[in-house]
């Protein structure tokens, strides 16, 4: 039998679990049904988003198991907006309280005397500051704005996408003059 701080932990990382799968399926959806000019600046950016969600959960899962406990994996609902605006600002919500809730579990960890879980709930949180500083930009004129281009740049940079893909986002985010200028640097 778990001691009390240990299962306050286990209760809290029930609920993170719950969270990271609302979260999964909620960018996973939102990368299915944007389409068009939000589709190409947004998707890429929200199915590693999908991706990162799941790596949690199955962090969270292993962690769960480590202190005893046993994973609930039952589909949580999740926001199924299909307004771009209106699905930044859901997601927003769902990561700054990430950060609030990873924040409240390190603490809980390491009174539990669970050192390392502590470590490793602290870069979850330093990951979920990253997804809502995301969040923010795309959320700057609706997703289709400089934050938007720069990440898709970013998010496709290893994965061969030419300057001449990049240029042309650039056109279509920021027009001809912007996009000569930077493609010439
Ligand atoms: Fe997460
Ligand atoms: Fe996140």
């Amino acid at each position: 039998m778990a001691d009390r701080k240990t299962q306050r932990l286990l209760e809290g990382l029930q609920g993170d679990l719950e969270r990271e799968l609302r979260a999964m399926l909620q960018y996973i959806f939102q990368s299915s049904v944007l389409l068009g000019l939000q589709a190409m600046s947004v998707v890429p950016h929200l199915r590693q988003e999908g991706e990162d969600a799941l790596r949690h959960v199955a962090f969270l899962c292993d962690q769960i198991v480590n202190l005893g406990g046993i994973p609930k994996l039952t589909a949580p609902k999740f926001s199924e907006v299909r307004d771009l605006k209106q699905m930044l600002e859901n997601d927003l919500d769902l990561e700054r309280e990430a950060i609030l809730e990873y924040r409240e579990r390190a603490k809980q960890a390491e009174l539990a005397g669970e050192i390392g879980l502590k470590i490793r709930l602290e870069e979850l949180l330093a990951e979920e500051t990253d997804h809502t500083r995301a969040r923010k930009n795309f959320a700057r004129l609706g997703g289709i704005a400089r934050g938007s281009c720069v990440l898709f740049a970013r998010h496709n940079r290893n994965r061969h996408v030419s300057r001449f893909t990049l240029y042309v986002l650039r056109i279509t985010f920021h027009g001809v003059s912007h996009a000569t200028s930077s493609h010439s640097r």
